[in-house]
């Protein structure tokens, strides 16, 4: 089958099939948005800070498979973190946490981190630095 091609494990499947955290966020703190200039693919990231810790995170992804198992998987790994402890979540890490991502998909979870960066600067934007 088409999934026995995809190097997800377990919690990867998990995170492609049942995506968590999708929607909207009411009065967020901070939203990151990114887009891939090749595919196109948008991937939009809200997020609620606490005390300077990510209390809440959402997303909303307009794309393959791929980008929304990575923007789901990246708000499990973003929430309960601290801003700067979000920036050091990487690409690599959120492709690692599904189990790897297939060659021709490694750029879906840079989406995911170039959202968690825009929405961390737009938080600290917000909050005047
Ligand atoms: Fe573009 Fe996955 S194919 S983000």
């Amino acid at each position: 089958m088409a999934e026995k091609a995809y190097p997800y494990n377990s919690v990867g499947m998990d995170h492609l099939k049942h995506p968590g955290n999708m929607g909207e966020m009411e009065s967020p703190d901070g939203i990151g948005e990114a887009q891939n200039p090749v595919c196109g693919d948008t991937m939009r990231l809200s997020i609620k800070v606490e005390t300077g810790r990510i209390v809440d995170a959402k997303f909303l992804t307009f794309g393959c498979g791929a980008a929304i198992a990575s923007s789901s998987m990246t708000t499990e790994m973003i929430k309960g973190k601290t801003t700067d402890e979000a920036l050091l979540v990487s690409d690599q890490m959120i492709a690692d946490a599904l189990g790897g991502l297939p060659p021709s998909k490694v750029h879906c979870s840079v989406l995911a981190e170039k959202a968690i960066r825009a929405a961390v600067a737009d938080y600290r934007k917000r909050k005047g630095g």
